[in-house]
């Protein structure tokens, strides 16, 4: 054989592995693309009705919601409904609320409308409400403020507090909060926290025992 075939061998096969390894890593990252687009797809879905100062609400979001969100967001399709037994009154073209424990539970009730919305993220917005709800038991009993209590919960998550206190004193926050009264009248729950899940398949289900149970359960194929 001359060099020459030589030199041209080496470079056939060199093209052929080179052209193999492409095709794998092609292929590997369309099967990367198909898990993602089937999570995408494929993601639990869980509404979640509720009230700021509620006691079940908070031990909700702080023993169930939190480690749930923490462990699996990249599977959930959460939808926070903050709103529970409250009154939406509209009177010379503005909205007031009455809530089932006080002015202090509409006034989280709107904050964490307004989190929902100025994020745009529910998972991070999942998160900072669960902060909030750790702490309102001490809001409830008026000994922290909720504005001492957002700059903790929003420290190390890079969220735009101002946005989400402009919001909040806007008709903006009123806007939304109402908009959650009509989700809550439309689903009437019987109860607060009131948990729906449904995976692509079901219909949505009444969640009664632990979240990450249900989760695990409808992420089953
Ligand atoms: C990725 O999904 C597409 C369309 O659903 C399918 O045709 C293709 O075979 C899948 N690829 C792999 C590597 O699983
Ligand atoms: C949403 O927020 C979570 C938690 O901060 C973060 O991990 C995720 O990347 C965010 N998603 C998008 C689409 O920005
Ligand atoms: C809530 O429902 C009322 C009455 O149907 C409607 O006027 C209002 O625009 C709705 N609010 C939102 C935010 O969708």
């Amino acid at each position: 054989m001359s060099h020459i075939n030589t030199v041209l061998l080496f470079i056939a096969l060199f093209e052929r592995i080179t052209l193999a390894s492409m095709a794998t890593l092609n292929e590997r990252d369309e099967i990367t693309r198909n898990k993602t687009k089937n999570i995408q797809s494929n993601k639990i879905k869980i509404d979640i009705y509720y009230e700021t100062l509620c006691p079940g609400s908070i031990n909700f979001f702080e023993m169930e919601l939190q480690p749930v969100v923490e462990k699996l967001s990249a599977y959930l399709d959460l939808k926070l409904i903050p709103y529970g037994f409250a009154k939406t009154l509209f009177f010379a073209g503005r909205y007031s609320f009455l809530c089932q424990h006080g002015p202090l539970e509409c006034f989280g009730n709107k904050i964490h409308s307004c989190v929902i919305n100025v994020l745009r993220n529910n998972t991070k917005a999942a998160l900072v409400n669960s902060c909030l709800m750790k702490y309102a038991r001490t809001i409830g009993a008026r000994r922290l403020s909720y504005k001492m209590v957002m700059n903790w919960c929003t420290y190390n998550l890079n969220v735009n507090t101002k946005a989400v206190w402009r919001c909040v004193h806007s008709v903006k926050g009123d806007y939304l909060l109402s908009g959650n009264g009509n989700a809550t009248y439309a689903k009437r729950p019987p109860y607060v926290p009131y948990v729906e899940i449904s995976n692509a398949a079901g219909r949505p289900l009444e969640v009664t025992g632990h979240l990450m149970l249900a989760v695990c359960r409808h992420a089953r194929p």
